[in-house]
């Protein structure tokens, strides 16, 4: 075995892809986290999802690709330039709410709401309020983050902060989670019931 997708691509990514690097934008979830958000999405059938960072929609268009038709996902990110391609590929798909938003004000706005898959791929969420977010997650609820091995792109001082954070998530007692050294590094929790 190998880590070959062999499987199809969501139908808008490669155009994403090329405008994504058109654009320069430098933190890009890779296709490895992408098949694996898919096939998760995949296991929550009318479910609601929820991706904090959209960036260009690279991971919104696996995490759509996953989903079924009575499922929905709220997506939101703070840059317009992102967000303007995500909504060019992927804004006609009834499913899809592409929110503009700081992530502060997203999450204390949506207190109260709850979801079934959370993948957060910006602070909120994951460095910052992070008990918030986790509210938010139905029992058996999917919690996945990536990037939690050494990226090229980390500035000074965030390894400390990714250790703290990984400590965190393991002394959770709502939460099981499965550290996996595959890919950007990959945590994905479950809420216990
Ligand atoms: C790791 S990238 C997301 C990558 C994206 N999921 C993908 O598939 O390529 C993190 C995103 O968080 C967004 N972001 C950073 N700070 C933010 C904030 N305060 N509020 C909302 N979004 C923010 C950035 O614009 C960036 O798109």
């Amino acid at each position: 075995m190998n880590d070959a997708i062999n499987q199809p691509l969501p139908k808008a990514y490669g155009a994403i892809v090329e405008e994504t690097q058109r654009l320069g934008f430098t933190m890009p979830s890779d296709i490895q986290t992408c098949a694996l958000l898919r096939t998760l999405a995949a296991s929550k059938p009318a479910g609601r999802f929820l991706e904090l960072g959209t960036g260009s929609g690279l991971s919104t268009a696996w995490i759509l690709d996953g989903m079924d038709n009575a499922s929905t996902l709220v997506s939101f990110d703070h840059d317009d330039a992102l967000l303007a391609i995500a909504g060019k590929y992927l804004g006609h798909d009834q499913r899809l709410s592409l929110v503009r938003s700081d992530g502060a004000d997203w999450v204390h706005e949506n207190e109260g709401q709850a979801f079934d898959f959370i993948f957060a791929d910006t602070w909120h969420g994951k460095y910052l309020l992070l008990d918030e977010v986790l509210a938010m997650l139905h029992p058996g609820g999917l919690y996945i983050v990536d990037d939690m091995l050494p990226q090229p792109n980390w500035p000074e001082g965030h390894p400390e902060k990714a250790f703290a954070f990984i400590e965190q998530l393991e002394s959770r007692d709502d939460l099981w989670i499965v550290k996996q050294h595959w890919a950007t590094g990959m945590i994905i929790g479950v809420k216990r019931c």
